[in-house]
């Protein structure tokens, strides 16, 4: 059972204290995430990428999803479990009230989708059935292929003025929280100040209420060159749990990210 709650995350962030959110797809890691004193554990579609081996997180299924949320939430020790509806599976309105059932049934306290203002009328939807929403604007890795490519967003102004537009928006439609991924700084600290609920950002610079990364990323163990917005936390702490507890710590003091890992 989560300790860590909507109402805890919504008192952070009027108090001004961040919180810290990191990605989990197993009973063990979920354990660990949750010992080392981080609020949210998200079980990212990402897994389609890091376990699976996948290019992209398009071919993950819901039922994959439901599958890592029930091994989270074996494992987890009190924080509150977001869980991502993967791509296709909130197409309608009705489409998503399914899908997000499978992954609450597994155990999943909220669920995030990626998209704006197309997005209002599921959210509310869910919202008053019992399905707390968190909305994922800026770089929403599902339309990868609409996107042309992991680029920054919100850099010219209509996109910017946009973005803010659609997280007012979904603030009104219902959404619980919102995250953020790779968007200029200074547009992600205006959008933080606009709405009221909790900010997660990733790639968004240090003023959201909260930051994210993939474990994985952290871990300094995903192939590849890491993307600007990742610290790899394990460098400098020699094991997994102290790496969990110093990425939890350099989010709460707001050392993490620092001007290296943002864009302006
Ligand atoms: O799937 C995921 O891990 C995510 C993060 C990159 C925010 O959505």
């Amino acid at each position: 059972m989560s300790t860590t709650t909507l109402h805890t995350l919504s008192t952070m962030k009027q108090q001004g204290q961040k919180f810290a959110v990191l990605t989990a797809y197993d009973a063990c890691f979920a354990q660990l995430v949750s010992e080392a004193g981080i609020e949210v554990i998200l079980v990212g579609d990402s897994l389609g990428m890091v376990l699976q081996g996948q290019d992209s997180t398009l071919p993950v299924t819901v039922a994959e999803m439901a599958y890592h949320t029930a091994s989270v939430a074996r494992g987890n020790k009190g924080s509150l479990i977001m869980s991502d509806l993967p791509f296709m599976s909130y197409g309608t309105p009705e489409q998503a009230m399914q899908s997000a059932a499978q992954l609450m049934q597994a155990g999943a306290n909220m669920v995030k989708l990626e998209g704006g203002a197309w997005l209002a009328e599921t959210v509310t939807l869910l919202a008053e059935r019992g399905v707390p929403v968190c909305a994922h604007l800026g770089l929403t890795p599902q339309m990868v292929n609409q996107l042309g490519g992991y680029r920054v967003q919100g850099r010219d102004k209509a996109s910017a003025q946009q973005m803010i537009k659609d997280a007012c928006l979904l603030e009104e439609a219902g959404a619980s929280v919102l995250l953020l991924e790779c968007v200029p700084a200074l547009l992600a600290k205006e959008i933080t100040l606009a709405v009221d609920i909790p900010v997660i950002g990733i790639g968004a610079g240090p003023d959201t209420d909260a930051q994210v990364l993939v474990m994985h990323d952290m871990l300094g163990i995903t192939p590849g060159r890491p993307p600007r917005f990742v610290k790899n936390f394990m460098a400098e702490s020699g094991d997994i749990a102290s790496a969990f507890s110093a990425y939890a710590t350099a989010v709460k003091d707001g050392s993490f990210p620092a001007a290296e890992h943002c864009f302006e």
